[in-house]
């Protein structure tokens, strides 16, 4: 008999039951073939004296030995190892268990560097992090919408929505968004144009899937919103570059390769080009819908920070022009509200809307229906435009502010045109630095710029990066400036001891 009193530990400050540790020990010895099949167990009384246990937990573990087909019980014969357990890869037992934890597979997979993004996951506490333009969530209208998911929660007939559902997303919230897009942006459509997603992300996710086969051509940007790109490559497309200038995208650029390639989409965000910031004007808004109109390639519109604008009203999306179905049009309200709540819309012709439905099935099985209902809402009592006309007041100023101490403070260093909208200043480094070198120096100063390459994939040098102004507050903003000041003096002063 194997020493069980040695072997067999008993954790009594642990949350598992005794029963269930004893268990999964003796699976452990029968996987390790210390307990090969055929094994006679000892009986429960002489087991629990060996091991100091109740003989019912003995008995339990047994008993649950049995039904999970470890163990087999022989009338008169007393309690055997299963005769049939398998032969596991001994060695592999021998050498040591691969934990979950580790960073190893016991199979082989696709990993793909395409997807690799390198900026930090967890913000530390006293750090500072550029971003890329984000809702400040404190801004966020938790309470008001708390309220109302509650309320929709508890109410009988919202039963129905706990169960699986349309893969188009809520009927009432695609009802609400046709009325609120076509008011708001000039689109017109219903809700069989609208397959709600989970934001903008999942929009160009589907889209891109359903346009591109192995190597077909979308045209982005010479510099555009990197996640996009990544998207993109990662449906087989080959990117095709243009210009982006004051006025967006060059469609005269695009228009000379729509006469050498197929070209299938063309992604754009013409509010405010990611990243720079530009708006495209409207005579290459015309220009790109009528080019799509011959060419018959698909516009992808990201209106990602639609909401946002500060010298003038919004000007309205490609997709409110669009009168021969070549535009899709993705949005969200994650730039809106905050992030957290993932609800977005793709809005395109019903033929691509369905094919969009049946993909995303397999993608993500359904929405949250009752988050969807509780969206609904908060755009029909209209406090949806109510959280916009406070936010933007709120951003305009934090733009000003942010802009007026960048002027002051740090314009030996860095330049940058004021946005008329968006989240984000385009901000171009003085020949003289790089952005490798502040990055390096800034972290002693608590100061985090992540990947800024993703900016310049093209490396066209242009010394640029996105720097997000809209999540600070007034001491925020100057201790945001204060840490950047004080990384250009340091490397200043490096440079001087070098000479
Ligand atoms: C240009 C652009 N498009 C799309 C997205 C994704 O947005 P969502 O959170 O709605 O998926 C972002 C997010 O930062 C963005 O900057």
């Amino acid at each position: 008999m194997i020493p069980y009193k040695t072997i067999i530990k008993i954790d009594r400050a642990s949350k598992q039951p005794v029963y269930i540790q004893l268990t999964n020990q003796f699976i452990d010895l029968i996987k390790k073939r210390t307990l090969p099949p055929r094994t006679k167990l000892p009986g429960s009384r002489t087991l629990a004296d060996l091991i100091g246990l109740h003989r019912k937990t003995v008995i339990a573990c047994y008993e649950e030995l049995t039904l999970q087909g470890w163990i087999e019980s022989i009338p008169k014969k007393g309690t055997f190892v299963h005769k049939d357990i398998p032969v596991l890869q001994q060695q592999e037992w021998i050498e040591k268990t691969v934990s979950k934890k580790d960073d190893k597979a016991g199979f082989s997979f696709n990993k793909k560097s395409l997807l690799t993004r390198k900026f930090p996951q967890d913000h530390l506490d006293d750090y500072m992090y550029v971003n890329d333009g984000v809702s400040d969530e404190r801004l966020a209208p938790v309470k008001e919408l708390s309220i109302i998911y509650r309320k929709i929660a508890n109410k009988k007939h919202t039963l129905k929505y706990m169960n699986y559902g349309t893969t188009y997303g809520n009927l009432e919230l695609r009802e609400t968004l046709a009325c609120y897009l076509s008011e708001t942006r000039g689109l017109n459509i219903t809700k069989d144009n609208i397959l709600i997603t989970r934001g903008s992300q999942m929009g160009m996710f589907l889209a891109s899937q359903l346009l591109v086969e192995n190597q077909d051509y979308i045209i982005v940007g010479e510099t555009n919103y990197s996640s996009a790109d990544t998207t993109f490559e990662y449906a087989h497309a080959k990117l095709l570059r243009v210009k982006v200038d004051e006025h967006g995208l060059d469609t005269h650029d695009i228009e000379k390769l729509c006469k050498n390639y197929a070209v299938k989409a063309v992604y754009t965000t013409p509010h405010h080009h990611h990243p720079t910031t530009v708006t495209l004007c409207a005579k290459r808004r015309m220009h790109l819908l009528n080019l799509a109109k011959t060419y018959h390639f698909a516009i992808l519109e990201d209106d990602y920070d639609y909401d946002f604008h500060y010298n003038h009203a919004p000007i309205l999306p490609l997709s409110s022009h669009d009168t021969c179905g070549n535009v899709i049009y993705i949005g969200s309200i994650c730039k809106t509200v905050a992030p957290v709540f993932r609800v977005g819309y793709l809005v395109a012709p019903k033929a691509f809307v369905d094919e969009c439905a049946k993909l995303r099935r397999f993608v993500d099985r359904q929405g949250d229906a009752i988050l969807e209902l509780t969206f609904s809402s908060f755009i029909k009592d209209g406090s949806l435009d109510r959280h916009i006309k406070k936010v933007v007041k709120i951003y305009k100023d934090r733009r000003d502010l942010f802009c007026n101490l960048l002027k002051e403070e740090l314009s030996d260093y860095l330049s940058f045109e004021i946005p008329k909208g968006g989240m984000a200043l385009w901000v171009t480094l003085n020949k003289k630095y790089s952005w490798d070198t502040v990055t390096e120096i800034a972290k002693e100063h608590k100061l985090i710029i992540s990947e800024w390459q993703r900016y310049d994939v093209t490396n066209c040098k242009h010394n640029a990066i996105r720097m997000g102004f809209s999540c600070y507050n007034e001491t925020e903003a100057k201790e945001f400036v204060r840490r950047f000041k004080k990384t250009m003096q340091d490397i200043d002063l490096q440079e001087s001891f070098s000479y």
